[in-house]
């Protein structure tokens, strides 16, 4: 029996850890999926999806700087795509029709609600940051129906915008916006949707945002606790989790929309944490 092709594209790319979740995924199930990492230039993402596609390929992840081009590229979008204004995940629909998702909303919700336990209904959460990785998660975030949501963003602009944004789908949830110094009372919740670490920067916020059972959830990950985890845990939080699990999951369920099957992603999470 021959593979079905499947590849992340990016770039750069050699970093991705997609081609090995997804190759565990495969042998888990026994699904015959062979699965590769593509580097697209700049300039031509589109040509690059188009001749994937056209060489028999079955269904792409898509990774930065592309997911806001995969998106628009996009022949149709699923409505959680459509909310994220960004896509990770592409494949062609029964018409042959390119079809954009987004699954790293549902990667976030899984890992927060089924692997640890978090309940987020009736939350109030604080999510730190308004860029392209934090609306990609809200409107998966918001379905779970938590009491609160406030955007803090060192640029409110943004924040703003994304409570405009998401009002709509918003439901009983109270959104806010603000900046990082305002909010000065606890939260269930913190996840950082920020790249502030990548220049080694922590967003500065008042450690009275931290209670004994806040849970903090870095969109990051990395070998040793993440910069902004190492804060929290020096201000006192007892509950820290960075987002491989995240990752785990939002692979899982792109395998899922094009395989049919939910591999089991426990074992998966372990094993990348092990490397
Ligand atoms: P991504 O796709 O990773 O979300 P992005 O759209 O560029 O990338 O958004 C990056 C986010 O991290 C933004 O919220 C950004 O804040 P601004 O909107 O004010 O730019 C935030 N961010 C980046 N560097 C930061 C830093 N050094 N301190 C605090 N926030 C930072």
């Amino acid at each position: 029996m021959t593979n079905d092709l499947y590849a992340v594209v990016g770039n750069p790319i050699s970093h991705s850890k997609s081609p090995r979740i997804h190759s565990l995924f495969a042998s888990e199930t026994g699904e015959p999926v062979e699965y590769t990492a593509i580097q697209a230039p700049l300039y031509d993402f589109a040509g690059t999806v188009k001749q994937f596609f056209e060489r028999g390929g079955k269904g792409l992840n898509v990774t930065v700087p592309f997911k806001e081009e995969a998106w628009k590229l996009a022949d149709r979008r699923t409505e959680r795509a459509e909310n994220a204004g960004a896509a990770n995940t592409l494949f062609l629909d029964d018409d042959g029709l390119l079809t954009a998702d987004n699954t790293d909303g549902c990667g976030i919700v899984r890992d927060l609600v089924v692997n640890h336990g978090v309940a987020l209904k009736a939350a109030r959460i604080l999510v730190l940051g308004a860029g392209g990785a934090v609306r990609g998660v809200l409107g998966p975030i918001l379905a779970e129906q938590p009491s609160s949501i406030t955007i803090a963003n060192r640029t409110v602009a943004r924040a703003e915008a994304l409570v405009e944004l998401f009002t709509p789908v918003a439901g009983e949830t109270r959104l806010s916006a603000c900046g990082f110094e305002q909010p000065d009372e606890p939260f269930d919740v913190i996840i950082n949707g920020t790249s502030a670490s990548l220049q080694g920067d922590l967003p500065p916020l008042s450690s009275k945002v931290i209670a004994q059972g806040t849970v903090i959830y870095d969109m990051m990950y990395s070998l040793q606790t993440t910069t902004f985890n190492q804060w929290a845990l020096e201000q006192g939080a007892q509950i820290v989790h960075d987002g491989l699990g995240m990752l785990v999951e939002q692979a899982a369920e792109s395998f899922r929309i094009w395989r049919g099957i939910s591999p089991a992603t426990r074992p998966v999470i372990e094993e990348l944490r092990n490397d």
